[in-house]
This record gives C-alpha cells, sequence and structure tokens, in this order.
C-alpha cells in the first residue's frame, strides 16, 4: 500500500457494495443497513472522487455492467462475491455471539459496517476494528457522523510495523480471557503465506481456546490484469492457496479449521473458512 494513502481496495469493496444493491434481489440479501452505511461511510471519507455524483452513479443500473465486465477481465465472480462475503461473516459473528463470543475483532476493516451495525444491537459484546492508519482515518470521520457506539473501538495501526498481540495487550479494552471472534476478510491475499500464518499464531496468543478466526482467502491462478493493476495501485496481492489445503496451511498456528471445504464458486477467487483456537 502506497504510504500514507488510504486503501484503494477497501474503497472499492464498499463502492461495490452499493452498485450490488441495486442487482437483482441483493438489497434484501445484504445485512439490513449495510448499503446506507457504507455510502455514508465512502462520502464522509474525503477520498478524491468519493462524492455524491459517484454514489448515484453507482446506484444507476449500467453500472453493474461495468462491474461484470471487470470480472469478465480481472476476477471473475468477485462483484457478486464481496455480498456473499459480508453476509457469510455477518452469519459467523452472530453465530460466534449467540455461542457466547463477548469480543469482535475486525482485522484490516477498510470501510466495513459490521460493527457499526451490530454493535448497537449487542452491548454486552466489544467490538474492535483494526485498520492501516491512512484508511483508519479516513473512516473515523464517517465513523464519528454515525455515532460511535459505546462498545466500538477503532485502533489504527500499521500491522506490518507493530504485532496484533502487542497492540491488543496495549489496548486497555482487549482481554485475552474472553471468548472472542476475529475477522479477516479480503486481507490474506496482501500478505504473504509466512505473514499470514504469524498474524495466525500472534492472533491465537490474544484468545482463549474455542475462539474463533473467519477468514476469506484468494485462490491461486493466473490472473495478469488483475496482477498488473494492483501492482498499479500498490496493493499486490501476495498469497494464495486451495480450500482443499488450507486444514495443513494454518497447522501450527494455534488454529484448526472447522469449517468445509468451500467449492463454491460464487464466492469468486476467493474462499471463506473458520477455525478454532485449541
Ligand atoms: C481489500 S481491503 C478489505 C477491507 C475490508 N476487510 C472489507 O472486506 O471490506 C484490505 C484492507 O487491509 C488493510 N491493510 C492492508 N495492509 C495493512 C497493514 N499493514 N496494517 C493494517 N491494515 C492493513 C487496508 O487498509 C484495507 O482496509
Amino acid at each position: 500500500m502506497k504510504q500514507g494513502r488510504m486503501s484503494q481496495t477497501a474503497l472499492k469493496v464498499a463502492l461495490g457494495l452499493v452498485t450490488l444493491s441495486v442487482k437483482d434481489d441483493w438489497a434484501q440479501r445484504l445485512p439490513p443497513g449495510l448499503v446506507d452505511v457504507s455510502e455514508r461511510l465512502l462520502l464522509a471519507s474525503g477520498s478524491p472522487g468519493y462524492g455524491p455524483r459517484l454514489m448515484r452513479l453507482s446506484k444507476q443500473p449500467w453500472m453493474i455492467r461495468v462491474y461484470q465486465c471487470q470480472d469478465r477481465m480481472m476476477i471473475p465472480g468477485q462483484f457478486e462475491a464481496f455480498g456473499h462475503r459480508k453476509i457469510f461473516m455477518q452469519q459467523q459473528v452472530e453465530a460466534a455471539i449467540e455461542q457466547g463470543a463477548r469480543q469482535v475483532l475486525v482485522v484490516a476493516a477498510g470501510f466495513d459496517t459490521l460493527c457499526l451495525r451490530l454493535a448497537p444491537q449487542h452491548n454486552q459484546v466489544q467490538f474492535f476494528e483494526i485498520d492501516h492508519p491512512a484508511t483508519s482515518v479516513a473512516k473515523a470521520r464517517g465513523i464519528a457522523a454515525e455515532g460511535q457506539p459505546a462498545n466500538m473501538k477503532q485502533i489504527a495501526v500499521d500491522l506490518g510495523e507493530r504485532a496484533l498481540s502487542k497492540v491488543l495487550s496495549e489496548d486497555s479494552r482487549w482481554q485475552s480471557s474472553l471468548p472472542s471472534i476475529i475477522l479477516a476478510e479480503g486481507l490474506f491475499q496482501y500478505l504473504t503465506d509466512d505473514a499470514v500464518r504469524g498474524l495466525l499464531a500472534d492472533a491465537a496468543t490474544c484468545v482463549p481456546p474455542g475462539s474463533r478466526f473467519a477468514c476469506s482467502h484468494a485462490i491461486p491462478g493466473e490472473r495478469p490484469v488483475l496482477s498488473f493493476l494492483t501492482r498499479l495501485i500498490a496493493e499486490p496481492w501476495k498469497s494464495a492457496v486451495r480450500s482443499e489445503d488450507l486444514h495443513e496451511y494454518v497447522e501450527g498456528t494455534g488454529w484448526t479449521v472447522t469449517s468445509d471445504v468451500d467449492t463454491d464458486s460464487t464466492h469468486g477467487v476467493e474462499r471463506y473458512a473458520v477455525a478454532e483456537r485449541r
């Protein structure tokens, strides 16, 4: 990621969801409030071009064709996959809370709206978001405008420079003894394989056994256009793993994959998984 610049891919995910909401029945399928909050966070971000005009254009039916064309050229199925991913992650968080999780941590949150939307519904749960400072600061403006829930905390940190465990150990609110769920959505592909495993191993030290880690990960494949463009915006993809190999991939990190092998091609070039802290 370019030093000091907010994540372009985080902006793109949120904007893609705004357009997805005008396709077929996606407005009903996406978690309630997600699109409206995403739109307001994007507007408040102050990112050049992300103004009311772009929001209006993004909801024009022809924009769907733009994304479909992008899918064909670059990342097959990814337009709708963002919707599937948001639904999957929310389901994991709701299930974990139902089963006793008391902390939700979204790593590399981007303009994700989950904490903002769910924190007011779950007063007994603490919600945390971590992201790179450049993106965090831009999102903080939107969070302030929405009204930051008392049980939600945003932490701005470059995880390439500081370990997650160190960051959380210095936070007075985070309690390593509480059952938790950690999300890493659309993050692993921006880290090397070693960094992914390092993050998992480090995260394992921050939560008690029984806690969960829900993630998406890229699957291997030749994607020359995507590769070129992600390098151009200084957010290259660095890792990929087949869902079939994930169990072995996370071995030794303190987590065991508990979800089934994800063979769902509607998830685009990613697959989803849940692991449990043993
Ligand atoms: C593709 S975006 C995904 C955003 C969000 N999880 C979503 O799915 O909507 C990747 C995110 O990773 C964050 N990120 C990348 N490198 C990071 C780092 N070293 N430390 C903290 N966050 C980082 C970016 O700021 C960005 O928000």
